[in-house]
């Protein structure tokens, strides 16, 4: 069988670190997309020490330079990719979290440069190769704070919940860009679906998280392991009720 070659980006940490050894678990030759070469090579390093085949790739989501150089990269060493893993993200850039009516414009345009415009340019740059592959999958890691749904339910724990306009909105934007991919690419074997890690422990939210890095990566392992009668365009991963784990499955969008 053909190894399978999956790119993460932000795979040096958190949950795209964790999706990167759990991918390499499973016999993937894993890219791990980092913009910070010594903290991409500390990554590959202990990957490869887990036992992973591991590749540390420059990448920085918003350096449009960065990624031309590591598609031609993946071009010239591997000549397709079967897994892109869209996972870079960040909450806010100032570090200075408002409510909507106080949002910084410059704060919201530095995260939509990472969460939004980051996700556009890395899939646009990564689809030739996607395309070459037997049957690609893209995750994008989106959130629950993401879904309108969700924001707008009464019943939703997230209802009450103050949150900033960017991070959120910016995730909204996530979830109608994997719906726009998986609509474009629904007559090719290619999958796109976001995945939802819950809250999880990370630097992210300074380890506020309930969930472990374990749980937080499974929903974009699942999604990047997609038989091919799997589906295409759903956000997927796990729920947050109100009381108890919450479960796990299709969210609303
Ligand atoms: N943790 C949660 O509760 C939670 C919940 C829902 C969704 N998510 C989503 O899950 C994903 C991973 O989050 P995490 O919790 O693992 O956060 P994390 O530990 O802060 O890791 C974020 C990763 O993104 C990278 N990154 C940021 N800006 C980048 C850029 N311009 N180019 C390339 N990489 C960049 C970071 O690299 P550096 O180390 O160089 O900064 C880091 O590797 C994000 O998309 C986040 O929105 C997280």
């Amino acid at each position: 069988m053909t190894t399978k070659i999956a790119l993460i980006t932000g795979a040096n940490k958190g949950i795209g670190l964790e999706t990167a050894r759990r991918l390499g678990e499973l016999g993937m030759t894993v890219l791990v997309g980092a913009r910070d070469e010594q903290r991409g090579l500390a990554a590959e390093a202990a990957l490869r020490d887990g036992g992973a085949d591991a590749r540390f790739v420059r990448l920085d989501v918003t350096d449009q330079a960065s990624i031309e150089e590591a598609a031609a990269w993946i071009d010239r060493e591997f000549g397709r990719l079967d897994v892109l893993v869209n996972n870079a993200g960040t909450a806010t850039v100032s570090r200075q979290r408002a409510l909507a009516s106080a949002t910084s414009l410059d704060d919201m345009r530095a995260v939509y440069e990472v969460n939004v415009f980051g996700v556009v340019a890395v899939t646009n740059a990564m689809l030739p190769l996607l395309r070459r592959a037997a049957a690609a999958r893209i995750v994008n890691v989106s959130s629950e704070v993401g879904s309108i749904g969700s924001q707008s339910d009464p019943a939703s724990p997230l209802h009450d919940l103050p949150a900033s306009a960017q991070y959120p909105s910016s995730k909204a934007a996530v979830n109608m860009l994997t719906a726009m991919y998986a609509k474009e690419l629904k007559d090719t074997p290619i999958k796109v679906n976001a995945a939802n890690p819950g809250f999880t422990d990370t630097d992210f939210n300074d380890h506020r998280g309930v969930r472990s890095v374990e749980d937080g990566a499974e929903p974009s392992v699942h999604l990047a392991t997609l038989p091919d009668d799997g589906p295409s365009g759903i956000l997927w991963g796990h729920l947050w009720l109100r009381e108890g784990d919450g479960g796990y499955g299709v969210l609303p969008w």
